[in-house]
Order: C-alpha cells, then structure tokens, then sequence
C-alpha cells in the first residue's frame, strides 16, 4: 500500500536502508553522472517489485550488487510525481545499483554560471531537494516517513570545493569530496553544493562556508551561532548531529534557509551587517529537533515540521533577545496569518487554512504557505497557555524524546498531548484548530510594550529618535500596517527621513518597496528593480512582483527569469498568469 501522496513508496515491498552515491558534476552537460548502490533492510524472500520514486533520470543500467542485470521499467508519469521506476527483484537480492545520469532540467538543482557569483569566476551548482525534488537526484524512497543513511563521493573540476550535508571524509588519491551521514535523515534532506567555497571556525562544532568574498561578513553575521546552540539545548536537549555548519548560498537560493543536517543552507539576504535577521538562524537550527529529528511522515502533516520550529525558533530567541523580540515577531506572524487567510478565503480555497491538509494530486510546493508555521506556532502556543509554560516544555521534552530517529504524524501528537494532559484537547478545542478552516478564536494574543508603542505611531511620520531603538520587526510592523494612502510627497519624505530605500535590510527593503508599490510611489521603481534582479528569495519576489505594475512585473520578469531558481520560475510565472 503506498504510505504517502507524494511517494510511490509502498510498505508491503523492501525498505532501503543505505544506499551509496557516486556522481560526477558535468558544468557543461549540466548533468551529474551517477551510480548508486541501494541497500535494503533484509534481502528478499521471495521475488518482489520494488518502486522506486524518480524524476528525469536517465536510466543506463540496473544490476544486482553483484553485477547481474535486474528487469526494470519506468512508470506512468505524473505531473507531481515524476516518473518513478519499477525495478523487478529475484528471491534473496540484498542490494541493487542504478547507473543513471540526471536530468538537465533536475529540478533538485540550480546550476549557476561564474557571472552569477560574488566571485564570478567560477561557476557554482546547489541542490534543493524539500519538498520532492530528491528523487530527481537519487532514485529513492522519496517520503519523509522513512530514513536513510548514506556514503557519497563527489567528483568536480579541479579548483572547486564540494560540501555536502554530511561529516566529510579525507579526499582520496582519487581527489574526490567523500561523505558519510551516519544519522538517518529523511531524503529531502539529502544536500550538496559545489563552487569557490572557503570556511571559517565560529566554534569548536560550528563554521560558515561561503565564496571567499563573503566569507567574512558571513563569520561576522553568525559568529554568536554558540549561543543559540546552547539556548536550543536547554529548551530541547542535547544537539544529535554533532556539527552545526553553515553555508551561505548564492542570492538565487529561493528559500531564507534549509535545515540540511550538520550544513544549513543560509541566504545571502540575511547579512544585513548588524545580526538583526538571525532569527532565520534559530530556525533552522530548532529544525535539527522539529523537523530533523522528528520529522513529518508526510506533506499532510507538514505543520508537524514548521509550526513546532517556529514555536521553538521564537523560544530560542527569547531566551536570547527576551520576550519583547519574541512578541514583535509573533506579532509579524500573526499578520501574515491572517492575510494568507483572508488570500486562501478570497480565492475558494478555505482547505487550505487546516493545519491538517489534504495533498493528494497537489504539489507540496504549490501548497505551501505561512499557514502551517503560524497557525501551528498558535496552535502551540494555545497548548502552552493553557497547561503552563513548564508543564508544557515537558510534555514537548518527551514527544521528541519519544520520537526521536522517526517520523510521525497530527494523531502521534494527539495521542501524545492526551496522554501527557487528559483533557487538554477538548479544552482548547483542537478539532478546530487541526480540521477548520482559519483561526479559532481562541488564539492567544501577543501582547507587549513595544507593540503598543508601535500602535500609536503607525499612519504618522514618527521622528527619528522615537524609531532609533526599532528592530526589523518593527520596521515591518509599521511599514505593513501603513496605510496605502498616503500619498508619493508623504512616502518620499519617509523615504527621505529613514533613508528606507538603501536599508542594508532585506526585510526592511522588501517592505519599504512593498508599501511604495501599493501606494503608487513609483520613484522606488529603480530600486525595486535593481532587488529583484540580485536576489531570487522568494519570500521577496513574491509581493514585489505582485505589487510591480504588471508591465513592470512582465518586463523583469523576462529579463531575470533565467537567473532564478526553477522552484522560483514556477511561482512567480503563476502569480502573474493570475489577472
Ligand atoms: N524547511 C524550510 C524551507 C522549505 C520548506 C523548503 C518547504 C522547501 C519546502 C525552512 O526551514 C524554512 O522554513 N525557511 C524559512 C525560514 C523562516 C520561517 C524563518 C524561509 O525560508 O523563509
Ligand atoms: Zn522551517
């Protein structure tokens, strides 16, 4: 039977438990050439199929571990899954291996010309392979209801560096990167990058790679990484993965991070130059329990991933900042809950506000949404409330420590909170919370001093000294809730004020540009342009290029489509097929 929407991963076949990677990354052909060596949990008794989930994948041969060829054949294609592989295994096969090439168009991948780095020399190639795009990688069992553990070998052009979300081994004579991931991962997690990378120690379980030009300011940025290892582990345990390393990404990566395991991958936006936007740090490390540790057994359970790393992302930060920090970002949150909201329900689609969603047929990618991270961070947070902080972090202590290595899904939870706390559930109604639309009423509020300070000066033109405290948060804050009418002579003289169009702050930027773009502002329209064109985040590109007159939006479109990332293409070329 298959156990996941998004997999053809069937539970009554083998399960692989190993499997061993050998590519060599082909710049020209944009290609990897690939063998692989999948290892499963017990030969088989008897003959069987075993499905495998792929897309792309160029096929050349399939053989038993000893080398005789195996009957094999691809299966329908579909539109979601891509183009699995069904491999026929005699009675007593312990092991099989693919030689296969990957596609140009992997959708894993984002191949970078030279043109496209700080350095601009060389060229540089990332994966990417949450929410499905593994299996465009690596022939697999692409579901995150089950794990793998893996040895890999990476063959690149002389001059480029390889890394890779597992502990590094010594380069063999034979000037390969070797990997080995002793921890089983979920295989979205699997990760790699290749390009002009150099790395710096931040502490003795924590460095930062990054082209050599940005190396700097990206040990600069993260250097108090220590902090919130050590914050994060007084709130949920010992860390499990031994490293925590960082890699800062070209500006097309489309995401503000990726918990890769031992190796988050990080933006280039978050360097703001003063550490103001390491909450996206906290995140991703919370991930190596939320997430990494436990992980959701599918899509459909995806608020089980972000909704508790959000929760935990904003713990670590009070812990390191204090409550009022923690507030004003729980009160960002809630307003881009409640806009998605309000877009899911203009749209017809109110499904899609559940925390527990149905996915079957859709593309996890096309539902993602701040939905699962802030109504499951209230939801939470509702649980917190209404137990007690302290009750509450040992009810959550457990569930991870219970878990730990597997994966699980909305009823594991359930059943986890009844057990812990009888009666909690149907107290704050959480039938509600998982299976309705929107946000139940009884959502706790995020209330502070800083947020009511806020309140009295939105609509106005605060002075410079009333502002001269504000975090990013509440620049977003203020900005976002401006009215859209204030006209270009009051906008400019805010412009001119707070000199909000050269903010080294990417969250700053994007919402000055934002407001200014709805208001009509046009003036910002060069800046707007310039953004767009170096960064490929597409928390950004999304509100610009929806706020961009459509002309505009078109225009840049066509002429930065190329340097985006296929997962950003696909978003924005569907935003503005929209009217
Ligand atoms: N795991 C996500 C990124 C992701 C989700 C990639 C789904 C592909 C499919 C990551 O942890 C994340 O949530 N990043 C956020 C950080 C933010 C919530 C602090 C982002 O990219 O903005
Ligand atoms: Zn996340």
């Amino acid at each position: 039977m298959r156990i996941d929407p998004h997999s053809v991963t069937d539970d009554a076949q083998s399960v692989i438990q190993h499997f061993t990677w050998r590519a060599r990354v082909d710049f020209a052909q944009r290609r990897l050439h690939c063998e692989v060596t999948l290892r499963l949990q017990a030969p088989t008794a008897a003959a069987t199929p075993l499905d495998l989930d792929a897309r792309g994948l160029d096929v050349e041969a399939v053989t038993s571990a000893e080398g005789a060829p195996l009957r094999w054949a691809p299966l329908p294609t579909d539109a979601v899954l891509g183009t699995p592989l069904r491999v026929h295994l005699p009675a007593g096969v312990g092991a099989l291996t693919l030689r296969y090439r990957t596609s140009a168009e992997a959708s894993a991948l984002q191949w970078l010309d030279a043109a496209q780095t700080h350095g601009g020399r060389q060229p540089y190639l990332f994966s990417q392979c949450q929410a499905i795009h593994a299996r465009s990688l690596v022939p697999l069992q692409d579901t995150p209801s089950r794990r793998v553990t893996f040895d890999a070998s990476l063959e690149v052009p002389a001059g480029l560096t390889a890394v890779m979300a597992a502990a590094p081994r010594p380069r063999g004579a034979d000037g390969r990167f070797h990997f080995e991931m002793p921890q089983p991962i979920p295989p979205y997690l699997l990760a790699f990058a290749v390009g002009d990378l150099a790395c710096k120690a931040l502490s003795p379980r924590s460095q930062v790679w990054a082209e050599p030009g940005v190396l700097e300011r990206a040990a600069w940025e993260f250097a108090e990484v220590e902090r919130h290892l050590h914050a994060a582990e007084a709130l949920f345990g010992p860390y499990d993965w031994e490293r925590f390393d960082l890699l800062v990404m070209p500006p097309s990566f489309p995401y503000g991070g990726m918990e890769n395991p031992r190796l988050t991958f990080l933006t280039p936006t978050l360097l703001a130059g003063d550490r103001s936007l390491v909450n996206v740090l906290a995140h991703e490390l919370a991930h190596s329990w939320t997430g990494n540790l436990v992980t959701n057994t599918t899509a459909e359970h995806f608020w089980l991933n972000e909704g508790f790393t959000v929760f935990a992302e904003r713990r670590i930060l009070e812990a390191l900042e204090g409550p009022e920090v923690a507030a004003l970002h729980a009160a960002l949150g809630r307003k881009e809950l409640d806009a998605a909201v309000a877009r899911f329900e203009a749209a017809g689609a109110p499904e899609l506000t559940r925390l527990r969603t149905k996915l079957e047929g859709i593309d996890p990618d096309e539902a993602f949404s701040v939905v699962p991270y802030e109504k499951g961070y209230l939801f939470l947070r509702t649980l917190e409330v209404a137990l007690g902080r302290e009750a509450f972090d040992g009810l959550l202590q457990r569930w991870l420590a219970a878990h730990r290595f597997q994966a699980a899904d909305t009823d594991d939870f359930l059943r986890h909170v009844e057990a812990q706390a009888p009666g909690l559930l149907a107290r704050v109604d959480a039938d509600r919370w998982l299976d309705g639309a929107g946000v139940p009423d009884n959502a706790p509020a995020s209330g502070s001093s800083r947020l009511e300070a806020l309140r009295r000066v939105v609509g106005t033109l605060p002075e410079v000294a009333d502002t001269a405290a504000w975090s990013t948060a509440e620049w977003q804050l203020f900005l976002d809730a401006t009215p859209r009418t204030l006209g270009p002579a009051r906008l400019a003289e805010l412009d001119a004020r707070f000199s909000l169009s050269t903010s080294k702050n990417a969250e700053v930027l994007c919402a000055w540009l934002t407001l200014a773009l709805q208001s009509g502002h046009l003036q910002v329209l060069p800046t707007a342009e310039a953004f767009v064109s170096q960064v490929g985040r597409m928390k950004y590109l999304k509100p610009l290029y929806a706020a961009l007159p459509r002309e505009d939006a078109r225009r840049l479109f066509a002429a930065n489509r190329a340097r985006y990332h296929p997962i950003a293409q696909q978003v924005v070329a569907g935003l503005l097929a929209k009217p």
